[in-house]
């Protein structure tokens, strides 16, 4: 089988309107002005050769292979390099073009290794193909000249190696780093024959800047940087588009295949989110999928101590379904529930809440956008009427100004950022608003305007002094504001806002940030063309999440920044189908599309479409489950695809309520956190193993295409359909499409979406009906979602958090993502992505550390009123004064043991952000983690008892 290949055009798309006529080789071609030679000619199948040109980076014209003749023109010019005009008459073949070439190629060739037999490249090497397209026959310099055959490869990257032996300093490379992930990491080092590519100041790749994107790799028209698996295991055969299942960026890669083996995930450029762009972690951290820990056999086990017993999926879905009715029996139909994934599809996500309120006979469901957005849907759904992020990732490269509140886009969601910081270089300007010094503050030639470094729970003090500036300084948006919003609620809320309590100098004493760069960022941001608001978990994790994400929805409307492209608001959803396991309904008090239980004709057709009654009592949210499990009401849990003992606050009291359950099915790839304290495991499948579609950030819907057959026999849909009929209530699905029929025929929003359509446009953005066919980028461009059309302000009142600083604990301890891992790390932990970040530390300011006398690396004991975890310490500037910092990604660190139970008031989204600490240095683990690792190796101990009695 020959792996079908993406054209490259040579060039970028011209994004002119206008057009112009020419003839190349005799036939006519209309293209935009500005498109180049070599595009067009691409356009119509006329291959010119290159090799320094590639259509995702800007043309260069150093190689001199693309030359064409232009009638009447003088010399040969680059075609790559040459802009299309009227009239024109171009030929791109002639005996004079041919001997050119010929020679270009023949310098080439002359100093590479003419190893192409036994080259990882073969056949898939732009210079063997190049050379074969020329009619190169002979090389006539001589071999033994000077040459660079001798390179020492850079084998320092896991997943890709350097070989520069094989370079010819095309520069593509250099140019792909820059334009495409913008972190400058390569250059050209050294003159004419001298010249080569070189990493940071001459440095291994792993020492260097280098983030390990891939786009380089891609970029590279030889064998000189390529993936190592095909070093390892040759080249790939065929290719099948699917979607990236790490995070809410949902870029769209070609799962290059052998067999039922992924070679490589190379970005599609077709990929509507990514355009062709990737990051470490889709592009390389697929290892996981196969990883020796995966479990493939459904167990079960009467109690947490004893060891698993392996069993057919009979014997498992048969025993769970006994349990969750005996309970039921025993407790009452609302002592068990459901918790959905946001790693899972939406059909998958749909099915979970369909057997909880259809099967279990409750709405005792929820997911965990719980702890990370549900503010954003509370907040927006209040506001705007929907509650989903209002623009697509293409609007930025429209935005003028660019506010980022409590994101880390380069690291949380970094194609995203790439595209960002692409507008950042063309000159938008940019205000970050975060406790720490992000990257995006300050990163090749990007530079923020204002950097307002507040105090971790002062979001809201903040959004009010900005929006002060706005109202007083007479910068509010009147022909929108009046045209477009609720005028009874503005009123009110411009008289609210107005107060000087509100201004940014009485909000300095409370946020700590200079009274004059709140009121130079608030005029940057109400005078911007376009301005938009890029957030994230900075602005929801908090015990005012959904006030914080209502301010910037005021903020948003009083300025007109909605309804075009360039502005928005805009959450950075975290995991890769958070967004769509909200939409699925996964909140215990919402049916798919966001409509409440208690509406009794919403009520009326999911039950006539699901033959059940259904209660309209909504049911328990997460936390609600675990107080409940405590107090013995609630002791039967179905979770798919979360771990709920790694992610949740206060991660004693999970435990504790997990301990309490009678029985905990956990449904996941790894014998991860949670499934130590289960009862039943059902193995999951990986997004490799499975149809379905994810929904991102952008509210783009994309197909998840099977590529490989399920370890464990069965995608997860499956078991749950499984598990339903054996609990009694009747599913029946053949294939996801039809779940997302059912799903479209259930609900206003997706009414349009089809598996058909999908196809068709590659993806699809909801809202999808009649009024929008093809699905809506761009939200509330005449109207806002609300009934009556209106968006509607809100009082964002500031209540201090009741976390405080105190002589006991002064320090607040802020958390967050890195580039390399992923959440609570099952997936990323299980890949070489460990060699950038191998465990989670502790960032502590120069002075908090001189005054405690700690180091870098040493052990620090960090302890809360919830408890105390140890983690090793990095002394950073990065950080304030009177504030540490730390990520969560792996189970050992227990950052969740120290992180306190308060939550947001509207939606129990927990406050992960605020949690007031003492640092000291210390010499051993904390009590909670020695008894966490004696637990979780008795654990591993069990499962391997298990495997060993199979
Ligand atoms: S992998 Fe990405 S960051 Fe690293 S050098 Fe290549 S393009 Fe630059
Ligand atoms: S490493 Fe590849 S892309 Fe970079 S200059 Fe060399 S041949 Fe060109
Ligand atoms: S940016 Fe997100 S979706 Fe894209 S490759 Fe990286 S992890 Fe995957
Ligand atoms: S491809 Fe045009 S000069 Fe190299």
């Amino acid at each position: 089988m020959s792996i079908n290949k993406q054209q490259d055009f040579g060039t970028p798309v011209s994004a002119a309107q206008q057009t112009v006529t020419l003839e190349i080789d005799g036939f006519t071609v209309t293209a935009p002005m500005g498109t180049s030679i070599m595009r067009a000619a691409a356009s119509i199948g006329i291959d010119i050769p290159k090799l320094c040109a590639t259509d995702s980076i800007e043309p260069f014209g150093s190689c001199r292979l693309c030359v064409v003749q232009i009638e009447g023109g003088r010399g040969m010019p680059a075609s790559c390099t040459t802009p299309v005009a009227e009239g024109q008459k171009i030929s791109t073949q002639s005996p004079k073009l041919a001997d050119v070439r010929r020679g270009v190629m023949e310098l080439y060739i002359s100093e590479h290794p003419l190893d192409c037999l036994t080259c990882s490249a073969n056949g898939d090497c732009e210079l063997q193909d190049m050379a074969g397209a020329v009619g190169l026959r002979e090389v006539r310099y001589n071999p033994a000249g000077e040459n660079h055959l001798s390179a020492v490869k850079d084998e320092s990257n896991p997943y890709f190696s350097f070989d520069p032996s094989k370079c010819i300093v095309c520069s593509r490379c250099v140019r792909a780093c820059e334009e495409t992930q913008g972190t400058f990491a390569l250059t050209i080092d050294g003159r004419g024959f001298d010249s080569k590519v070189s990493p940071s100041q001459n440095q291994a790749f792993m020492d260097s800047e280098c983030v390990s994107c891939g786009a380089c790799v891609q970029a590279c028209p030889t064998a000189t940087l390529m993936e190592k698996s095909v070093i390892d295991h040759g080249q790939p055969e065929h290719a099948i588009v699917t979607t990236c299942a790490y995070c809410g960026v949902g870029c769209s890669f070609r799962a290059e295949m052998k067999g039922e083996q992924v070679i490589r995930m190379i970005p599609n450029k077709d990929g509507q989110a990514n355009h062709g762009h990737s990051c470490v972690k889709g592009r390389f951290a697929f290892g996981y999928a196969t990883h020796k820990d995966r479990v493939t056999k459904p167990m079960i086990r009467a109690n947490i101590n004893d060891p698993w017993k392996e069993v057919s999926w009979e014997e498992a879905i048969g025993h769970a379904a006994s349990e969750l009715k005996r309970l039921q029996q025993k407790y009452g139909k609302d002592s068990i529930g459901s918790i959905t994934s946001s790693r899972c599809t939406n059909e998958e996500v749909y099915l979970m809440q369909k057997l909880t309120r259809a099967g279990f006979g409750n709405n005792n469901v929820d997911t965990c956008a719980r702890v990370c957005h549900s503010p954003t849907g509370y907040g927006l759904k209040q506001t705007f009427g929907e509650s989903s992020g209002t623009q697509d990732f293409d609007s930025v490269m429209e935005a003028d100004v660019i506010m980022v509140i409590g994101a880390n886009p380069t690291d949380g969601h970094p194609v995203f950022a790439s595209l960002m910081k692409k507008r950042l270089r063309e000159g938008a300007n940019l205000i970050v608003i975060d406790p720490r010094q992000i990257d995006l503050v300050k990163t090749p030639h990007v530079q923020a305007d204002y950097h307002l470094k507040l105090r971790p729970s002062t979001n809201v003090a903040l959004m009010n002094a900005l929006a002060y500036v706005i109202v007083t300084e007479n910068l509010v948006d009147e022909a929108f504001v009046n045209e477009r919003c609720d005028i009874e609620s503005f009123n009110k809320w411009r008289t609210f806002i107005g107060q000087d309590m509100h201004s940014p100098e009485a909000a300095e004493a409370i946020t700590g940030v200079p009274a004059a760069d709140v009121r130079a960022a608030a005029r940057l941001y109400a005078t911007g063309k376009n301005s938009a608001i890029y957030y994230g978990l900075g602005v929801t994790e908090h015990s005012q999440g959904s006030t914080t994400v209502i301010s910037i929805a005021n903020l948003a409307m009083a300025t007109g920044n909605l309804g075009r492209k360039g502005v928005g608001v805009n959450p950075l959803r975290g995991q890769n189908n958070v967004q769509g396991s909200c939409d699925m309904g996964s909140f215990p008090h919402e049916y798919p599309g966001y409509r409440h239980v208690s509406d009794d004709i919403t009520r009326g057709l999911f039950e006539m479409t699901w033959q059940a009654d259904l209660s309209p009592e909504p049911g328990l949210r997460i936390p609600n489950m675990f107080e409940a499990a405590i107090d013995k009401t609630f002791m039967g849990l179905y979770v798919q695809g979360e771990d709920i003992a790694q992610s949740d606050p206060d991660i004693q009291h999970v435990h504790a309520a997990l301990r309490a359950m009678e029985c905990v099915i956990v449904q996941d790839l790894f014998l991860n956190e949670t499934a130590k304290f289960a009862h039943v495991f059902f193995p999951g499948s990986s997004f490799l193993e499975k149809n379905g579609t994810f929904t991102n950030a952008e509210r783009r819907i994309s197909p998840v295409r099977k590529v490989m057959t399920p370890l464990a026999k069965y995608q997860d849909w499956e078991v749950t359909q499984m598990l339903s009929n054996a609990m009694g209530y009747p599913m029946s699905y053949s294939h996801p499409s039809e779940i997302m029929a059912e799903l479209a025929s259930l609900t206003p929003t997706f009414a349009g979406v089809s598996y058909e359509k999908i196809d068709q446009l590659g993806s699809i953005q909801w809202p999808c009906n009649d009024e929008s066919p093809t699905g809506t980028p761009i939200m509330h461009k005449d109207e806002f979602m609300r009934d009556d059309g209106k968006g509607l302000f809100m009082l964002t009142g500031y209540v201090p958090t009741a976390e405080k600083v105190t002589p006991k604990f002064p320090l607040i301890l802020t958390t967050g993502r890195i580039l390399s891992q992923y959440n609570v790390g099952a997936q990323t932990r299980r890949t070489q992505n460990n060699v950038w970040h191998a465990e989670d530390i502790l960032e502590i300011h120069p002075h908090d550390a001189e005054d405690r006398g700690v180091n870098n690396q040493d052990w620090v004991g960090i302890k809360s009123r919830a408890g105390e975890t140890v983690l090793r310490a990095l002394i950073s500037d990065r950080v304030q004064p009177g504030i540490v910092y730390t990520t969560f990604h792996f189970p050992e660190s227990g950052a969740n043991v120290i992180t306190t139970d308060n939550s947001d008031w509207a939606t129990n989204c927990p406050e992960y952000k605020v949690t007031a600490v003492q640092v000291t240095k210390v010499s051993q683990q904390s009590e909670w983690q020695k008894n966490y690792q004696a637990f979780s190796e008795d654990q591993l101990d069990l499962l391997a008892q298990g495997m060993a009695n199979d």
